[in-house]
């Protein structure tokens, strides 16, 4: 009987703890801060080769001719992902019960140092896919300043090829996102070898890549935060440069992430007024890796003021 007592007592402790990786950033008062809503969907194999393959999606033609993914695909994300789930030609690898979607709100907030960024979601019933041992649930974001042209165009999809890790044209060997400059040739199977060491850094040097923050989450446990860049691997920054801290209250968990908006560190994207931004969201859900993830289409982003999905304000 008292067992039973305790472990309620701990669960309630646990569902309304703060972990925070580290301190410093005084985040915004997110209640008086308006989100939106979006829907990221479960992508299955569809990468970057296929979406660009007339006879593995209608959509490819027109949009090599210039109509973005959000064009035709915004609002339609929890039938896609739905579809893409279980359908075996797009996902020979089903994980039973799994849901094609997954909702989020979003907010942002910059002060005079730094931007924040608040996502929530609730993952709700997840199978345990028993892929990632140690994380339930991991939430990242990819940014780009508008250096990628096809991650304006395409967000996420930019990065995500045919041969990486569990896709239809990888294995098991550990081949993470990269972008397809950084290969000296691109097919349908993704890109081969990668360009001499030398013109990458050039590239890297310039801006050509896309940033990333990852928190890794475990109910009752500190956030563990991953940052890097995308270019011709997923390079993790050495030392997080992002902050983040989560909460976990019924069922939802509640993310917060902050860097300085300059000057954040080598390799990262300056956020700065008057330039769009193109960002997307993913969402590990169930102890997933690799593809099984739900992800979000291209978005944009402004500071202050502008047109864009979001428009970051100082409180
Ligand atoms: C001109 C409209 C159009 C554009 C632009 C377009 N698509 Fe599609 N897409 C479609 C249609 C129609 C389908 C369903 C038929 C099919 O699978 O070929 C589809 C199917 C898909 C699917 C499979 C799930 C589903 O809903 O059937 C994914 C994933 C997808 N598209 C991703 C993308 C991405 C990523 C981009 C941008 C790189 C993109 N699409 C651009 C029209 C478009």
């Amino acid at each position: 009987m008292s067992v039973v007592k305790l472990s309620l007592v701990a669960a309630a402790a646990l569902s309304s703890l703060v972990v925070a990786s580290a301190a410093g950033a005084a985040a915004p008062d997110w209640s008086k801060i308006e989100g939106k809503d979006i829907t990221l969907f479960y992508p299955a194999q569809m990468s970057w080769e296929a979406v660009l393959t007339q006879g593995d999606h209608s959509g490819a033609s027109k949009f090599r001719e210039g109509k973005d993914c959000r064009a035709c695909h915004e609002n339609e994300e929890r039938a896609s992902g739905g579809v893409l789930v279980a359908e075996p030609d797009l996902e020979p690898e089903p994980i039973k019960g799994k849901s094609g979607f997954l909702d989020m709100n979003v907010k942002f907030a910059h002060d005079a140092e730094r931007v924040y960024v608040h996502v929530a979601f609730k993952p709700g019933k997840q199978p345990d896919a028993a892929m990632d041992k140690i994380f339930e649930t991991k939430v990242a974001m990819m940014i780009d300043d508008g250096k990628i042209a096809e991650a304006t165009r395409a967000g996420c999809w930019a990065t995500c090829h045919d041969n990486m890790t569990r896709m239809r044209s990888g294995g098991e060997k550990e081949v993470t996102k990269y972008l397809a400059r950084s290969r000296v040739t691109m097919t349908r199977q993704g890109g081969d070898a990668v360009k001499p060491a030398a013109e990458i850094e050039k590239m890297r040097a310039s801006g050509e890549y896309m940033e990333y923050w990852q928190a890794r989450l475990r109910p009752g446990q500190a956030v563990d935060v991953a940052d890097g860049t995308v270019l011709e691997k997923r390079a993790e920054h050495t030392g997080p440069i992002v902050e983040a801290e989560a909460t976990q209250a019924d069922d939802t968990w509640a993310v917060t992430f902050s860097r300085k908006l300059t000057g954040a560190g080598d390799f990262t994207k300056d956020f700065v007024p008057g330039k769009t931004y193109t960002i997307g969201f993913s969402v590990h859900a169930g102890h997933t890796a690799h593809r099984f993830h739900y992800v979000s289409l291209e978005k944009t982003l402004v500071l202050d003021a502008g047109k864009a999905d979001f428009v970051v304000k100082q409180p």
